[in-house]
């Protein structure tokens, strides 16, 4: 139950769901203990190899089988890509995918899972460096 102290701490994000950007239009409750635990980041590895790594390749570097996308998978491994998207960001792109592209919505996974999959890719991203 590691992951439940986080709801404890977390930043009042319903404020930050009115920005009219590229947030989710509802308010997502980051869970930062979860994103930082080990055994969250290898849930969410495996999953992403069994799920994702076909587009978005087995290093998690945008090279996949998958090619001839009409938009590249972006390589999860480059330093500045989680200065350039918050949590909240990758977890929604997860659920409702991205519109017009190969980035298809994955309700499948329940909320956990898809926090652990965010935790993985976040952590791809710091120790490639
Ligand atoms: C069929 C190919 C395909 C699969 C499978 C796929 N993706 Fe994607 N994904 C894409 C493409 C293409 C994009 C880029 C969309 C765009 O142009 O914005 C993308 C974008 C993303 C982004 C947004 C990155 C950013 O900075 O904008 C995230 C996060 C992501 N995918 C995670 C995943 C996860 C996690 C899985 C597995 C559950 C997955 N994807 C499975 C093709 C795929």
């Amino acid at each position: 139950m590691k992951w439940f102290l986080p709801a404890l701490v977390t930043l009042p994000l319903a404020l930050w769901g009115c920005d009219g950007g590229s947030s989710p239009g509802y308010p997502v409750e980051v869970p930062e203990a979860r994103l930082a635990s080990t055994e969250a980041r290898e849930r969410g590895r495996e999953l992403y190899l069994r799920h994702c790594a076909l587009c978005h390749g087995g290093r998690a570097d945008g090279v996949g089988v998958r090619r001839n996308l009409s938009s590249r998978p972006q390589d999860f491994t480059d330093p500045s890509w989680p200065e350039r998207i918050t949590a909240a960001e990758i977890y929604h792109v997860i659920r409702e995918g991205r519109s017009g592209t190969a980035m298809a919505s994955w309700k499948i996974f329940d909320e956990q899972q898809t926090w652990d999959l965010v935790a993985y890719l976040l952590s791809v991203a710091k120790h490639a460096g």
